[in-house]
């Protein structure tokens, strides 16, 4: 399904490959991420206008170094090469990588020696340099036959370097990260004046395309789909309802482990805004039922997601003439990821909330969204209709609340957490707070602690308070709240949850701990 004008990522294990291929899209030009060791018949399938080859953290000259098909070079398309990417390119026509006398890591500033289309009109500092952002250990000590060089830093002679005639470019430092402020401009030359693109990678056409594609394929039948009320499957929802109307089977279940009223406001906004085809589930009996005594955490996960698909494949079987299950995989979760650490090593993750669904009802899959970055799908929303609430509704995991009820999760304990959290919903979204940070909940500890109340003694529950800044979960910081916030929170916590004492901040980071707190 990707469009025509297609940019290639070459992945050598850098952490920023996804961060190059969504800078791509930014200037409307579709990229898709491909391994180093993709042969060259998939990447010459695609039709690129432009390679870019990613950095690694690999020594190029080194025995088990990532090495792309060298036949990349004869394919007459324009070449990036970025950090390892650059000194591969380097070493594959004839150049020469050492390891430097200097590492460089950090900010650098860039001179250019020779101008050139690609770094054509990039805004300078006061000093005429540009501040570029560095990490390398190895540099080019001779450049290839017929490249030139472009630029310098202090310590790196050939930070940037051309073959104009055959369009092969290669950069040491980094155009994708946010610390090289002229980046998007050197991509923009790149893309546009290099590779000639057109641009036409924009949300309303993936729209059409996407409708399209999925009318093709589904036909008459009937699609079901797991709604939960987040971002990704009301996206879905709402393309494929384009597509097939009231074909589209919504199911929304319970699991009584949601949000405070959240069974009931998705069903009636669903119904009332976006006249889905929904059916509600309401099992939270079962859910609790099954979950009684048990307090490890994976053991809960498996519980909630076997009780789901059961209860799921139930409702599904029901619906005449199904054939299709959607689902809101995105590009990441697809992407065949080269593992830091030697690869090539293809993790390809499945949908962790409904995996086991398709196999378990027999059903043809339907993913509009598997070559979208949540950016792009909340872009995508907004194209579709969805309100401002609901495109930038903070991620909520698949068990709910009970991976956020640290020991047993009993009825009692659901209705206590979802009171705190409701008020720490309520003043973030009030404070200003919701959009700036990733995720805001609270957690309830298997710890009681004594306090004073009136004259009374108290012995209650402890609830932690967990907000973090994010790009996309895999790495966080816990968010710098202001104190008056804090205490706000606090303090309605306290007064207004019975059974809770005492409120804690979480002040840890992830790695080396994780956003949840199971
Ligand atoms: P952790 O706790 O691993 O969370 O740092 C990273 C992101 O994933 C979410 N999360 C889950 N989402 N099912 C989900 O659908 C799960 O079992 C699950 N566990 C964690 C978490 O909320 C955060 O956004």
């Amino acid at each position: 399904m990707p469009p025509t004008e297609t940019v290639v990522v070459l992945d050598f294990g850098s952490q920023y490959a996804q961060l190059i291929a969504r800078r791509v899209r930014e200037q409307k030009v579709f990229a898709r991420i491909l391994p180093y060791s993709a042969p060259l018949a998939d990447i010459a399938a695609l039709n690129p206008v432009g390679i870019i080859l990613s950095g690694g953290p690999a020594n190029v000259y080194a025995d088990n170094a990532p090495q792309g098909d060298a036949g990349i070079f004869t394919l007459g398309v324009p070449i990036l090469g970025i950090c390892y990417g650059c000194q591969w390119l380097c070493e594959e026509l004839g150049g020469t990588v050492q390891r430097a006398a200097r590492r460089e890591f950090g900010a650098a500033t860039l001179t250019i020696t020779a101008p050139d289309e690609l770094l054509d009109g990039l805004a300078t500092a006061t000093d005429g340099g540009l501040p570029v952002w560095m990490s390398h250990g190895d540099q080019i000590v001779k450049l290839p036959a017929g490249f030139k060089t472009l630029a310098q830093t202090a310590t790196c002679p050939h930070a940037a370097m051309a073959q104009p005639e055959k369009k092969f470019y290669g950069v040491q430092f980094h155009p994708e990260v946010a610390h090289t402020p002229c980046g998007k401009d050197l991509l923009h030359n790149f893309l546009y004046r290099i590779c000639g693109a057109q641009g036409n990678w924009e949300m309303r056409s993936f729209v059409e395309d996407a409708v399209a594609a999925a009318r093709e394929k589904i036909g008459g039948a009937n699609v079901v789909l797991a709604l939960s009320g987040g971002v990704d499957s009301t996206v879905v929802a709402l393309l494929l309802q384009r597509t097939v109307g009231a074909r589209l089977h919504c199911i929304f279940v319970d699991n009584g482990v949601l949000r405070k009223n959240e069974y009931a406001k998705v069903v009636e906004n669903y119904r009332r805004d976006f006249q889905l085809n929904l059916i509600p589930v309401s099992a939270g009996k079962i859910f609790l039922d099954r979950l009684a005594g048990v307090a490890d955490p994976e053991t809960k996960r498996k519980i909630i997601g076997h009780t789901f698909i059961d209860i799921f494949a139930e409702e599904a079987r029901k619906i005449a003439d199904c054939k299709f299950l959607a689902q809101g995989t995105l590009y990441p979760d697809v992407i065949e990821s080269v593992a830091a650490h030697g690869g090539p090593t293809a993790v390809i993750k499945s949908h962790h909330n409904v995996g086991g669904l398709p196999e378990k009802l027999g059903f043809e899959l339907v993913e509009p969204l598997r070559w979208l970055f949540k950016d792009e799908v909340r872009a995508l929303g907004a194209e579709l209709g969805m309100p401002e609430a609901s495109i930038w509704r903070h991620p909520f995991p698949g068990p709910g609340l009970a991976v956020r009820i640290v020991g047993e999760v009993t009825a009692a304990r659901v209705a206590v957490l979802q009171e705190a959290d409701e008020i720490v919903m309520q003043e973030i979204q009030a404070a200003g707070w919701y959009r700036k940070v990733w995720q805001a909940f609270a957690v309830l500890l298997p710890v009681a602690s004594v306090g004073v109340m009136g004259d009374e003694r108290t012995y209650e529950n402890t609830v932690a308070l967990r907000v973090v800044d994010s790009l996309d979960g895999m790495t966080a910081d816990w968010s710098r709240l202001p104190y008056d916030l804090l205490a706000k929170i606090s303090g309605r916590i306290i007064n207004e949850v019975r059974g809770v004492n005492r409120v804690v901040y979480d002040i840890s980071s992830k790695p080396p701990s994780t956003i949840e707190w199971e």
